[in-house]
């Protein structure tokens, strides 16, 4: 086991390497010269991601050369059954970013034996700061945060987002969309996955489901709901698994019953009767 002190020495190199990369983010604001597409149409790369990623990776070679990293833009550094392993998302938010919507996040993670346990999330555009370690607790610009009370979905505020293959299958979370939005006060999507983490960590936000997901995605954010109180895992309440790809993520009173609900989407066709 990773003792307290290393925690608190690791979330420090977290906070440091995501600090620094929000400024990167900061710098090439509203100056980009091109976008590129990865592969998936949609699916965007900018300087600044690879500027970000690169000043995060510097960092961590540094501080601790002998991990391995998984990053978005650079892949797999080093073993990623090692004990343990970086999962970098220099730039969570980059179609906001690219259309200069300011909703984008640095998002930097720690998983030791297979659980995250370590996240620093920062949004440089609100200069918002969100650490958490295993035991340690979570803040938010170094105050506590914990996660909303709200028990009914009918009062509840949810967010979600939809991958890049949403085109390609009918598994894109369309369904899922329509039918929670009718059962709640309403469901955001906000193009920041560790942000929407973040966000139900600190009780702006009820719950928040996703599938499609990278572990860069969410490797932070879980660290940060669950030191916030709130409970995370896959749709049908078992246990997370973080390369399912699938989260489901709220404040621990809403769990079961969101839970449910995910369970029993009607399908996209049957809406002409659910609102007739
Ligand atoms: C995306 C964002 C978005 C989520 C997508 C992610 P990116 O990350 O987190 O909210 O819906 O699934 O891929 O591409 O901006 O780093
Ligand atoms: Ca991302
Ligand atoms: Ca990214």
């Amino acid at each position: 086991m990773t003792n307290p002190n290393e925690l608190q020495i690791f979330l420090d190199i977290a906070t440091e390497a995501a600090m620094a990369a929000g400024a990167v983010l900061r710098e090439y604001w509203g100056k980009l010269d091109a976008v590129e597409e990865k592969g998936r149409p949609g699916d965007l790369v900018t300087i600044a991601d690879k500027q970000a990623e690169a000043t995060i990776l510097a960092m961590l070679r540094r501080h601790v050369p002998e991990h391995a990293i998984l990053a978005e833009e650079s892949g797999q550094l080093g073993d990623r059954s090692d004990q343990y392993l970086w999962a970098i998302d220099p730039l969570d938010g980059t179609t906001n970013y690219a259309h200069q919507y300011p909703m984008a996040a640095v998002s930097v993670g720690l998983i030791i034996a297979g659980t995250p346990q370590v996240g620093a999330i920062y949004n440089p555009f609100r200069d918002e700061l969100f650490r958490a370690a295993k035991g340690l607790g979570a803040t938010r610009n170094r105050q506590p945060i914990h996660v909303s009370q709200t028990a009914e979905l009918s009062r509840s505020l949810l967010v979600t987002g939809f991958a890049y293959d949403r085109h390609e299958t009918r598994d894109n979370n369309y369904a899922e969309f329509c039918y929670l939005t009718h059962l709640t006060q309403g469901v955001r999507r906000s193009g920041s996955a560790s942000l929407d983490l973040a966000d139900v960590a600190c009780g702006r936000l009820d719950g928040y489901w996703e599938r499609g997901l990278s572990p860069w995605d969410v490797a932070a954010g879980v660290v940060l709901v669950e030191e916030a109180g709130g409970k995370v895992t896959a749709y049908d309440d078992s246990a997370f698994v973080l390369e399912s790809g699938r989260i489901l993520a709220t404040n621990g009173a809403l769990h079961s019953n969101l839970s449910r609900e995910l369970l029993q989407v009607p399908p996209m066709s049957s809406w002409d009767q659910v609102v007739g």
